[in-house]
């Protein structure tokens, strides 16, 4: 595998990373799993949780589609507190996973394959959307997916989400001092991309965009941006997730969380 910047689109995003998710599903939820908890919701390595963050606004009685739901963690935690959540995934392995913790907790989240720029719902269907890293790093359509989530929004619904915070794109993706040396540019959206040696076939994608681009994505959309969370790292927290540690976590952001609210 070799790793690359360069333009990739929806479709090719799509191809590489629905079965990329299934290769890793397996290896991902017995590394994580536990720590993400069957029915918790945690916005990020940090390991903030909604319960804290607050980020959803009350979530009983609420219709709740959570986009790029994994296992369906978080939507089995906003079902454990009354609201009726659904999950919706680009790869199969992630949600057979879902299945079996439904089974396992006895809190079952319907969940749909399917991808964030084509959400299979009619419109005004849903109180709150919510991705947890979940999807919209991973699309290349952004203003796409935020329109869809726009549609099946009911008017003055929320929308919150967690991505890499954008900074940390400037930065190698090590979890040790050498990750804290800037050495790429915050302003380049060239895709990160994983190509197979053997085949040449584009393996795995991740998009970036900076701060205001998320601003303007979002308000274009006819969103009103209500909050911006970047979680401090937990002094006592020694967890490596990838390139998040303590070690970088105590100096520099790692997650951002917007709220948002649909006008209109
Ligand atoms: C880091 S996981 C987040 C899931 C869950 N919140 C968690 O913390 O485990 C990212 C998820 O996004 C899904 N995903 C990637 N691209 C997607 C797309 N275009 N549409 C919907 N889901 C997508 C992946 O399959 C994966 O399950």
């Amino acid at each position: 595998m070799r790793v690359e910047r360069r333009p990739v689109d929806e479709a090719e995003s799509r191809r590489a990373n629905g079965p990329d998710w299934d290769r890793y599903a397996d290896e991902y939820q017995s590394t994580h799993g536990e720590f993400l908890g069957d029915a918790g919701f945690v916005w990020g390595p940090e390991g903030l949780t909604e319960a804290v963050a607050g980020v959803l606004g009350p979530v009983a009685d609420r219709d709740v589609l959570e986009v790029g739901s994994g296992a369906g963690q978080c939507s089995r935690w906003v079902r454990a507190q009354g609201g009726r959540s659904y999950g919706l995934d680009l790869s199969l392995r992630q949600l057979q996973h879902s299945r079996r913790i439904d089974d396992e907790t006895g809190i079952a989240v319907p969940s749909v394959l399917g991808t964030a720029t084509d959400l299979p719902f009619r419109d005004d269907s849903f109180d709150i959307v919510f991705s947890s890293f979940g999807a919209l790093q991973f699309v290349r359509d952004l203003p796409r997916a935020v329109a869809e989530t726009a549609r099946v929004l009911r008017p003055g619904g929320r929308y919150a989400f967690s991505i890499t915070h954008p900074t940390r794109w400037m930065f190698p993706d090590d979890p040790t001092e050498a990750g804290l040396v800037a050495s790429q540019s915050y302003w380049d959206r060239t895709p990160y991309v994983e190509v197979d040696d053997a085949t040449g076939v584009v393996s795995y994608v991740e998009h970036h965009r900076t701060l205001g681009d998320w601003v303007a994505v979002l308000s274009r959309a006819g969103f009103l941006l209500t909050d911006l969370v970047e979680p401090e790292w937990p002094a006592a927290h020694d967890r490596v997730w990838g390139g998040w540690s303590r070690t970088r976590g105590l100096v520099t952001p790692g997650t951002a969380i917007f709220g948002a609210r649909l006008t209109g």
